[in-house]
């Protein structure tokens, strides 16, 4: 695993999307793994100035999100795959049939799961795969747990996060009550993993995630079992890591 710890944010996110250049560069029809959440969206900032820069192009790129809500529609200005459009596809060259995210509209949660893992496969399988890092060491959905959750699935979120996401909509009752994500199997499956986190409320998280022991109670300790981990922080995300 490579450990690196940056100034700040706005050195993070350079970091983390000259590894996700880096990658597009040398593999110029490859498969993205994409987070949503905020700690990323500088690194997308920084991808879509390179883009108009002339710099970069996901014009072969495929992508695919981690994760969407359950019930949401792709328009819906809280759902990931608006999110996605607004931070980062409608300001790069990337092929908008290219692009997933797990189709929240859809009602029969196994076929839209299954549906999602076929054309992860059918494109070949994740190239890199960026996580953003929860507080309780989720990544995707996939929260704390007795076991590892191995391919996309449905997840019925819990109530702090319910709460949590209640500020982002008209009221508590508008939030949805599930989500679809990849599964740990999936993100593992990956070629390459790049995890950015910032700010001293992430650094117990940081410390437990990537130096304590490996256990589905906290589902991103997996990734010290990954033969190609970059993790992106800054000083104060890593405050607590000798
Ligand atoms: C987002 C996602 C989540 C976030 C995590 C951190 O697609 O899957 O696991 O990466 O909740 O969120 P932020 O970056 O907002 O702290």
């Amino acid at each position: 695993m490579k450990f690196i710890v940056t100034e700040n944010y706005e050195a993070m996110s350079r970091t983390a999307a000259r590894v996700i250049s880096g990658y597009v560069s040398s593999h110029p029809d490859c498969v993205l793994g994409l987070a949503t959440g905020s700690t990323p969206i500088g690194l997308y900032r920084c991808l879509v100035e390179d883009c108009e820069a002339g710099a970069l192009s996901f014009k072969d790129v495929t992508s695919f999100n981690l994760d969407e809500y359950r019930g949401l529609d792709p328009q819906h200005d809280q759902s990931y795959r608006y999110f996605m459009e607004h931070n980062l596809f409608s300001h790069v060259d990337i092929d908008p049939a290219r692009t997933h995210v797990p189709d929240g509209a859809c009602p029969d949660a196994d076929a839209a799961c299954a549906a999602y893992e076929q054309a992860i496969a059918e494109a070949g399988g994740l190239g890199l795969q960026l996580l953003g890092l929860g507080h309780n060491g989720h990544i995707g959905f996939n929260e704390p747990a007795p076991e590892f959750p191995k391919e996309t699935h449905c997840v019925a979120l819990t109530e702090s996060t319910i709460n949590a996401n209640s500020r982002l909509f008209d009221s508590a009752d508008d939030v949805p009550r599930e989500a679809y994500t990849m599964g740990i199997g999936t993100i593992m499956a990956a070629k390459e993993i790049l995890v950015v986190a910032n700010g001293a409320d992430k650094a117990d998280i940081v410390r437990r995630a990537f130096f304590g022991p490996v256990t589905p109670e906290v589902p991103a300790s997996i990734l010290q079992f990954h033969p190609n981990v970059t993790v992106v922080v800054d000083k104060e995300a890593a405050a607590l890591c000798q």
